[in-house]
């Protein structure tokens, strides 16, 4: 079975071509993205308004991109996944509107998928996992722990309370004037930095192991940043620090959870999954507790359509669809 995957749900506008004749066993015959930065970098986040607007543009070319990298013609699919939420709703409508229209034109099946599905089941694109897995989530929009049980059977653990991992990044990289997105520039700043120079705090919640919380670590480098002692400090060891910090942060619930579980894996997913610095520390100390750490390749760690594609697979699969009234929903639940 050929599946088309659609993403729009926020910056990036995606489509891929997987191949699977059962569950989780796919090839990916290409995955495609149209990213945004460049457009957004000089507001410091995403315009909501400007996403939706570049999708417009940019969503018929990279199906168009897609189907020729994998070599095929729409007439060769046999079905559409598309993301139907969460995300910014005027985002998701670009593409859920254009897999209703192709699915009427073509007469072909088509399901809407729920985008952190995408993510916790991503690193099934290239590994064979057994399920339970533990699966921690971190992107800019979402820090959650979820058990993936099985296809369509997801529980969740903890979340964050205030921001996503990702933002903290985002915003610590425009306070320090780096730029946006800044989790990869911190990450690379950080390899030559000392994470021991300033010392910040780690937050941990009273009576909620499993949750997370990143707004008190991004107050504490506005106030450093506002303080006399900044004026010495590398930009170097601060990132460190900072990274060191939020890498702490997302390390203690996750081993804690995985305590608990019946299972020997943890999958990092999401854009902050590429992190280098959390990838080595979760690792290592995942292996002192005799656990694996996999995490996907970068380009299926940050949002993708192959991912959706795979989400999707096993409900049409099984021969379901979704009608096409089907509607986008901004806070889309799990
Ligand atoms: O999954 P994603 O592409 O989009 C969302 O669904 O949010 O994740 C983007 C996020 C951004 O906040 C970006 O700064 C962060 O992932 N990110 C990183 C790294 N690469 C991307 N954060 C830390 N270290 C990285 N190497
Ligand atoms: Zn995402």
């Amino acid at each position: 079975m050929l599946i088309l995957g659609i993403e729009s749900s926020c910056d990036d506008a995606a489509c891929a071509v997987i191949e699977t004749a059962e569950p989780g066993n796919v090839s990916v015959r290409a995955s495609v993205v149209a990213n945004q930065d460049e457009i957004h970098r000089r507001y410091g986040g995403v315009v909501p308004e400007l996403a939706s607007r570049n999708h417009l543009i940019t969503i018929l070319p990279v199906i168009e991109d897609a189907l020729g990298a994998a070599g095929c013609g729409l007439g060769d699919i046999h079905g559409i996944a598309v993301t139907r939420g969460p995300g910014l709703v005027g985002s998701l409508l670009v593409g859920l509107m254009c897999a209703k229209g192709l699915a009427q034109a073509l007469n072909l099946p088509m399901v809407g998928v729920n985008h952190l599905e995408g993510h916790l089941l991503a690193p099934l694109l290239e590994h064979r996992i057994t399920m339970p897995y533990l699966a921690l989530v971190v992107s800019g929009g979402h820090t959650a722990l979820f058990v993936v049980e099985d296809f369509g059977k997801y529980r969740e653990l903890g979340r964050t309370r205030d921001d996503a991992a990702g933002e903290a990044f985002d915003k610590v990289a425009k306070l320090m004037g780096l730029g946006y997105p800044g989790g990869r520039v911190i990450d690379e700043l950080s390899r030559r930095g000392d994470a021991r120079r300033i010392r910040l705090p780690r937050a941990r919640l009273r009576g909620a192991p499993l949750d997370f919380s990143f707004s008190g670590i991004k107050t504490a480098i506005a106030t450093f940043l506002a303080s006399p002692d900044s004026g010495g400090v590398a930009s170097e060891d601060l990132a460190a620090s900072f990274q060191e910090a939020v890498v702490d942060m997302l390390i203690r619930p996750t081993l804690a959870a995985a305590r608990n579980l019946a299972t020997e894996t943890i999958v990092i997913t999401g854009g902050v999954a590429a992190n280098s610095r959390l990838r080595v520390k979760l690792t290592e100390a995942a292996a002192n507790e005799g656990l694996r750490v996999l995490a996907p390749a970068f380009k299926f760690c940050t949002d993708n359509a192959a991912m959706i594609a795979l989400a999707g697979s096993y409900r049409l699969l099984r021969g379901e669809r979704d009608a096409l009234d089907l509607d986008a929903e901004a806070n889309l639940a799990l």
